[in-house]
């Protein structure tokens, strides 16, 4: 395996930008593949079988470009298939729950954590687990937010829309009467409502954002696979999606801050 070759990173859709925003931050001279599902998501509200087997044929793809490292940038694929992947997938793996996991145990003050995510994560426990296996002692509050992924996929995100308002207040009014001091966001669509969940949240609540810490994490077992580029030239991530690329081009480039048009190639997922 050489230390020149990409990075393969993944989600259901474009919640994964999110995580590619920060790795394009900590390792600009890592090549980005990005293969997001677009034609299939989301993958939260199916069952544990789907997301195994979608997630299958989703690392098969990147596999098929020779990535030296497989990211999971979806909280869901984590979860439910993390395990699955690091056995099976015979390059370095990391989903987001540990890395995202590890930040939050630590910055927590009053040893309540609240963890939100889709219905598959906050089924699967996943964070709770992570987070008792690394004290016990800690109270963990788990809320499964599925209109979020659709608030995002339809651009309903800007902190004064009222329907954003109200959605938010209607899944965390729980976490805040909990009294939580740390809040995951356990889905990697959320980052792109962090605005409106920080503002119900209020300025006192920490917001873990899995991007930031799954890209310095990426980076800590490229180091120790002794994987890491050593290329001082930045350089462009590639996009692939399952469906028409208009969409996500358009938003991508918003959330980029680059023009993404004719940037994104369609392929068949089903293929692999
Ligand atoms: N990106 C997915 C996650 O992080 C959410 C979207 C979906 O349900 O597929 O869980």
């Amino acid at each position: 395996m050489s230390s020149q070759n990409a990075i393969g990173v993944f989600d259901s859709g474009l919640g994964g930008l999110t995580a590619v925003k920060e790795f394009l931050h900590v390792l600009p001279n890592e090549k980005i593949v990005y293969f997001g599902d677009t034609g299939r998501v989301p993958y939260g509200t199916k069952s544990r079988d789907t997301i195994k087997k979608y997630s299958l044929q989703d690392t098969g793809f990147l596999l098929s470009h020779n990535v030296k490292m497989i990211v999971a940038a979806c909280g869901t694929v984590s979860s439910v298939a993390g395990a699955m992947l690091e056995e099976t997938l015979g390059v370095p793996y990391t989903g987001v729950v540990n890395p995202t996991v590890f930040t939050a145990v630590r910055v927590t003050k009053n040893g309540k954590i609240g963890v939100i995510g889709t219905p598959a994560t906050v089924g699967s426990h996943s964070y709770r687990d992570r987070i008792h296996k690394l004290n016990p002692r800690l109270e963990v509050y788990e809320k499964a937010c599925p209109l979020f992924v659709s608030l995002v996929e339809n651009g309903v995100i800007h902190r004064d829309d009222q329907i954003t308002r109200l959605v938010v207040r209607r899944y965390l009014a729980e976490l805040k009467d909990k009294g939580v001091d740390t809040l995951i966001l356990g889905c990697t669509h959320f980052p792109l409502l962090r605005d409106a969940i920080g503002d119900y949240m209020g300025e006192d609540v920490t917001l873990i954002d899995s991007g930031y810490e799954t890209a310095v994490y990426a980076a800590k077992v490229l180091r120790e696979h002794d994987l890491l580029t050593d290329s001082v030239e930045p350089k462009q991530p590639e996009f692939f999606v399952s469906d028409t690329p208009e969409g996500f081009e358009s938003v991508a480039g918003l959330f980029l801050g680059r023009d993404m048009e004719h940037s994104v190639t369609q392929i068949d997922i089903e293929q692999y």
